[in-house]
């Protein structure tokens, strides 16, 4: 069995920076995401760069039993994961009672469902081969989110479950971290409702700085990575310092601004 790590929501954005970061050292890729066409446009710029052409797998990652039609097709191409990276996600900007529900509940069967499922379902193959997982959460993991409730929701328990996998999976030789980024210009923006043409916060980095900071993260064991320092200090400062009220009261208007 050849050892891959996974990439999810490798069709764009960051996931598709954490495929050629991944890919140009060493790895052999699984790429997966709904988007065939992007997949393999991808896989065949890796491959042309020199590297083993990476599995693409079109797959809708909100559905149930996502997870397990994974695991099928990696055995069924003599694969097996040594590395998990749980990127895809979407978020939504509007007051969660005025957002549509349903679409908010998809939100955590991907975001939390899923990231779920695959962080537990591999954990011997990846123990076996002194890999780990990268789930990605986001900088909105450290505190509630008015004006996006359910996506800031979702990434607390991303943080707080890879937190904890981090100390469960250490004894195993498993590596688990969280990369938590601030804003990323990607096609998040879009999918979230934001319309804004141009990212208009200056701490904003670039997705590949940000896939560079989780790839070195991971390797060296670290518990959780926020790139850059501006976000460390939000991050870490922020739900600690500033009073409650005024936090929540600034980032849903800063929410609602977005849309
Ligand atoms: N951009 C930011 O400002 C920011 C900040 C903090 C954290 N993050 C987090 O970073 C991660 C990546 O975001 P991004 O900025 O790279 O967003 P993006 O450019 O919109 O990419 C999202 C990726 O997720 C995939 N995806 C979405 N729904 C899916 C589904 N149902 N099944 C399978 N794949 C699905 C998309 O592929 P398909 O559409 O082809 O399925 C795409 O590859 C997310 O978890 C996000 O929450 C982003």
């Amino acid at each position: 069995m050849t050892p891959v790590a996974i990439i999810t929501g490798a069709s764009a954005g960051i996931g598709a920076e954490l495929a050629r970061v991944f890919a140009s050292r060493g790895h052999a890729l699984v790429l997966v995401a709904r988007r065939e066409a992007r997949l393999n446009e991808l896989a065949g710029e890796i491959a042309k760069a020199g590297h083993p052409k990476p599995l693409v797998l079109a797959l809708d990652l909100a559905a149930p039993g996502a997870a397990a039609r994974i695991g099928e097709a990696l055995a069924a191409n003599g694969l097996e994961p040594q590395f998990i990276v749980n990127n895809a996600g979407f978020g939504l900007i509007g007051r969660a009672a005025g957002l549509d529900r349903d679409e908010q509940l998809s939100m955590i069967d991907l975001n939390v469902r899923t990231l779920t499922d695959l962080s537990l379902s591999f954990i011997d193959s990846l123990a076996r081969n002194r890999g780990g997982i990268l789930n990605v959460a986001s900088v909105a993991g450290f505190m509630p989110g008015p004006g996006s409730a359910v996506y800031y929701a979702g990434k607390a328990f991303v943080l707080s479950l890879t937190e904890a996998l981090h100390e469960e999976l250490a004894p195993r030789g498993v590596r688990v971290t969280c990369l938590c980024p601030g804003p990323v210009a990607s096609e998040f923006q879009a999918r979230a409702g934001i319309i804004e043409k141009t990212p208009p916060w200056p701490i904003g980095i670039s997705a590949t700085h940000v896939a560079e900071a989780g790839y070195r993260g991971l390797m060296r064991g670290q518990r959780v990575v926020v790139p850059g320092l501006a976000m460390r200090l939000l991050a870490m400062l922020a739900p600690r310092f500033v009073p409650r009220g005024f936090l929540l009261a600034r980032l849903e208007a800063r929410q609602l601004r977005q849309r």
